[in-house]
This record gives structure tokens, C-alpha cells and sequence, in this order.
């Protein structure tokens, strides 16, 4: 190999204070595991000896541990977008100690194509195999490697060989040229490949090899409780009423879903219906569940950004990699989220809300209207798209001391023009084409948990009439009780 292998500590001597870093990684998946470490080191260092050291983090959307959490500890970040899941990034954003950005992930590639976020210095990805003309393999994401790679001025590389090189052709590496010259993305089916299957560089700017040998930093899932299999359950079968209604053609539609236990669940109760056929997914990560769906034939074929499964999932993916190869497309985050794409397809999104309000307004990200949790993440890319757009969350949070369900979302990310069914354990809330009154109604009787319905109605009966049901005095009831007593159920109403 023509380029330099160095320590990771080398690597990170190349970095300097203030510089601007693309780094791989969609969730633990792809995501760097040496060099972050060695950065936070230099950056320890240097503040010990009394200098300032911070870096501008920009990736694909959350990484592991070892890249996002060492470098928040470690006092290491200045700025970061777009979306994060580390409690120790979270609290240093949520002080303000950390500048964080929360994006649409199909955004932050044009984002920086167009110069919104400035120079990129490096662009520091995890690869599988790289050849002496400068052709990338990438690991188990895509993300923004593609564009950080090309609008760097300078490559660092984390050479992993825990990944098999059998991954080449998993990938799919399209960009698009900015407009007025962007063309249309030419995916007409989830499984369409229209790239190339190595990201290409010019060699010249690869200023180093750090070699690693580590798996992802991906945890197994909690086991499921009865409410999640309750909420996975109301999805399908409100998807099979849908297809036996003729509102979802008998072929399917490309399933998106979101992230953790409830989205396995869905998946699970999606793949257990005998009712609804073998479907494809256009979504943005892929978890175990999909990996044993496409095993029992239940999905034909996977496209996402990130193939986030634990380490014995990507082994069997490894030890059969012609099967997984044929049914798994691993696209840049622009391409696996673009709501063109989406919109085309017919794609039903399905994603997790931290609270609904009686219009159908969902909050995915924050928590009493401060507090950042994870990030809107790509769900606002697909819920605005979606042939059908679906928000599960249950019904109360916290033993029951917080609602899901609210007069008033404390922060919006998707708007009632966006959210055509809102689904928790105890039914289905289909507000397609329905009026504010409608849909506040529906909401309360379908999805609120029973110790919140006359709370909730009160706050309908009693509200303010016009368009849309609203009493702006009480419209943060709910929370304010929350605050102030602990309990949402102590709303003065
Ligand atoms: N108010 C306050 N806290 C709430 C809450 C509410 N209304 N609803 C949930 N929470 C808390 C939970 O109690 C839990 O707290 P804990 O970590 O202290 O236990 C935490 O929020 C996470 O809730 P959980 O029920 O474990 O949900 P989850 O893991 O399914 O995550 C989201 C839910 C919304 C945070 C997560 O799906 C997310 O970040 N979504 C946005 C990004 C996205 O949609 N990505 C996929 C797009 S492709």
C-alpha cells in the first residue's frame, strides 16, 4: 500500500485547533474508533497546558462511544451536527457547552455541498479496504462519507479489519450536483442501484492509514414489553386493513422505520402477519429484525444508510454475503432519506414521537420543550414525503406522570399537515383528511391513556372555538404541571 501508516496518536498530531472534521458513521455503524480517542487525548492535553483545543464535529448522525462520547467528555467539541444519541454530548449541548445543530440527515450532505457549514479540513472515515487509486470501501454505513471525502481537504483513514472486504458491492455511491444542474435521483424501486460501489478519492489527499481491528459499538435491544407489542401489533393491523381497503396496493408499499424496541416491533408484527405480503424498506437504518425478516423471506429487499446490527448479525451477513448482497443497498444518507425518492416510491414512514398534541403536531425531539433528546433525525426526510406517514409512541411516559398525548406540543418537528396517523397501545388515530376538531377528538378517544381522557376532553369542551380547538392560557397545562408538581395529571385545567 502507498500510504503512510501511522498511530492513531499521529493521526491526531495532524489536527488543529478550530478545524472542521467530516467523520463516517450512521449510529455505531461505520463510525470511527481510534482516532476520536486520540483526538480527545491531544485536546486534554493542550488544555492542560493552558491552550485551547476544539474541533467542529460533522458525521452522518450519531456514532458510538468512541467517537462522540470521548470527544464530549474530553471537553473536545465545539460545534456538532446533526443529530446525536450520547447522554454526554446530550448534556454538554443541553448546557450549551456544546454548539449542536439539529439537521434533516437527507440535508446535512447539501448542506455542505452548498457551503452552508464551511471548509471541511478532514474527512476521517472507517474503510474496509482502500487501493492505491484511492478507492474506498466503506464499512456498514454510507452517511456523508461521500461528500466529506470529497469536499476535504485532507483524508485520514481507520483501515478496520473486523469488516470483510466482501462487503464491496453492498454499497451504492450516488451524488447529486447542485442545483440548477441536479438531476432526478433515478430510483424507481427500494433495491434500484444507480452508483458506484467504492466511494473514489484522489490518493494524494490520503495524509494517513491508521489500522483497527473492532467491531461496531452496537447493543443488543431490551426485550420487548407488552405495550410495545401492543403498538407493533396496531400498526399491521392497521396496514392490513388499509391494503384489504384497497388503500395500499396488494403488492405493498416500501416500509421506512425508525430506530429501537418499538420499531422492532413493528417490524416484528409486520413480518409475522401472514396477511401482508413480503415486503421491501426504504429507510434510513437497518436493525437485527430486518436481517432475520430477509432470512425468512419476509423482506425481499433493504435499502438504507446504515446496517446498524450487533457484531454476531454482521457476522452472518459476512459468512453469506451473495444472499445479503442481492437484497441489502447501502445508499449516501441524501439518497436513503431523499424525499424525492420517498414521494416516488410510495414509502410509509413509521417513527416514534416523545409527545403528540390534539392537532396531530409531534415532538421527536425534545423534552419539555427544552431539552434536547436525540434530534429530529430523518424523520421529518420521510414523514413530509410519506404515502403514509405513522408516529407510535406510549401513551404515557415516565409511570404514567407524563402524557404522550398534550393540548400543545412543547417543540414541533412535524407539523398536522405532515402526521396522518398517530398509533399508541390502546388504538389507531387515523386523522387523514379530517378537520382540527376531528382530529383532536379521534387523538383523545383512539390514542390518550384512560387516566388522562377527561382531562384532555376538558381542555376540547372547554377551549376556545374557532378553526382549530385552542385556549392559549392553558396550552402548556400538561407541562407546567409537570414542572411544578411532578405530575401531569395535576393539570389546572
Ligand atoms: N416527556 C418526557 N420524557 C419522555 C417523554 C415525554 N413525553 N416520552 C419519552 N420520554 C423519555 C422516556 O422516559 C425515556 O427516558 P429515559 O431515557 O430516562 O428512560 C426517553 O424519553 C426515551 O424514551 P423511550 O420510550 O425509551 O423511547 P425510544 O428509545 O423509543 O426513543 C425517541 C424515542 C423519540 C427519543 C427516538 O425515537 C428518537 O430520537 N426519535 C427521533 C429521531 C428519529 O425519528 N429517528 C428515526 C428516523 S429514521
Amino acid at each position: 500500500m502507498k500510504y503512510k501508516i501511522m498511530s492513531a496518536d499521529e493521526a491526531a498530531s495532524l489536527i488543529q485547533n478550530g478545524q472542521q472534521i467530516a467523520f463516517s458513521g450512521f449510529t455505531p455503524a461505520g463510525a470511527t474508533k481510534e482516532i476520536p480517542g486520540a483526538i480527545a487525548r491531544r485536546a486534554e492535553a493542550e488544555h492542560a497546558a493552558g491552550r485551547p483545543f476544539k474541533i467542529n464535529v460533522v458525521t452522518g448522525a450519531s456514532t458510538g462511544d468512541s467517537c462522540d462520547g470521548v470527544l464530549a467528555r474530553a471537553g473536545a467539541i465545539n460545534y456538532r451536527a446533526p443529530y446525536q444519541s450520547n447522554a454526554d454530548l446530550r448534556g454538554g449541548a443541553n448546557k450549551n457547552e456544546i454548539k449542536f445543530t439539529d439537521l434533516h440527515l437527507s440535508m446535512t450532505p447539501q448542506y455542505m455541498n452548498y457551503g452552508f457549514m464551511g471548509k471541511f479540513d478532514w474527512a476521517i472515515v472507517e474503510a474496509a479496504d482502500v487501493s492505491d487509486n484511492g478507492e474506498i470501501l466503506l464499512t456498514t454505513s454510507v452517511g456523508i462519507s461521500p461528500t466529506g471525502l470529497k469536499l476535504a481537504d485532507k483524508i485520514l483513514i481507520e483501515l478496520n479489519e473486523y469488516h470483510s472486504k466482501e462487503l464491496r458491492g453492498f454499497h451504492d455511491i450516488y451524488e447529486t450536483s447542485n442545483p440548477p444542474n441536479r438531476r432526478e435521483i433515478p430510483i424507481y424501486s427500494a433495491g434500484d442501484r444507480i452508483g458506484s460501489e467504492v466511494v473514489k478519492v484522489d490518493p494524494q489527499k490520503i495524509a494517513g492509514i491508521v489500522m483497527t481491528n473492532k467491531p461496531d459499538e452496537v447493543k443488543p435491544f431490551k426485550p420487548s414489553d407488552p405495550i410495545t407489542e401492543k403498538i407493533g401489533q396496531n400498526v399491521a393491523d392497521f396496514l392490513e386493513a388499509e391494503m384489504k381497503a384497497g388503500r395500499i396496493p396488494s403488492t405493498f408499499l416500501p416500509i421506512q422505520s425508525g430506530v429501537g424496541n418499538i420499531a422492532n416491533a413493528v417490524l416484528g408484527a409486520l413480518g409475522n402477519n401472514p396477511d401482508i405480503p413480503a415486503f421491501s424498506m426504504y429507510s434510513e437504518v437497518l436493525q437485527d429484525s430486518v436481517i432475520d425478516l430477509i432470512e425468512h423471506g419476509r423482506i425481499n429487499c433493504a435499502s438504507a444508510t446504515s446496517l446498524t446490527v450487533t457484531p454476531g448479525k454482521i457476522q452472518e451477513i459476512y459468512s453469506n454475503p451473495k444472499f445479503f448482497r442481492e437484497r441489502l443497498v447501502l445508499r449516501p444518507q441524501e439518497i436513503s432519506n431523499s424525499p424525492e425518492v420517498a414521494r416516488r416510491i410510495g414509502v410509509i414512514s413509521i417513527n416514534t414521537a416523545i409527545e403528540v398534541d390534539l392537532s396531530g403536531n409531534v415532538n421527536s425531539s425534545h423534552i419539555m420543550g427544552k431539552n434536547l433528546m436525540n434530534g429530529i433525525g430523518g424523520s421529518g426526510d420521510f414523514t413530509r414525503a410519506a404515502y403514509i406517514s405513522i408516529y407510535t409512541c406510549p401513551s404515557v411516559a415516565k409511570g404514567g406522570m407524563i402524557s404522550a398525548i398534550v393540548p400543545n406540543v412543547s417543540h414541533c418537528d412535524h407539523t398536522e399537515h405532515s402526521v396522518n396517523v398517530v398509533i399508541t397501545e390502546y388504538g389507531v388515530a387515523d386523522l387523514r383528511c379530517k378537520t382540527p376538531y376531528e382530529r383532536a377528538e379521534i387523538i383523545i378517544e383512539k390514542c390518550a391513556n384512560p387516566e388522562y381522557k377527561d382531562l384532555l376532553r376538558k381542555f376540547l369542551k372547554e377551549g376556545v372555538m374557532g378553526h382549530t380547538p385552542q385556549t392559549l392560557a392553558r396550552a402548556y397545562a400538561f407541562h407546567e404541571a409537570f414542572l411544578s408538581q411532578g405530575d401531569m395529571r395535576k393539570a389546572a385545567l
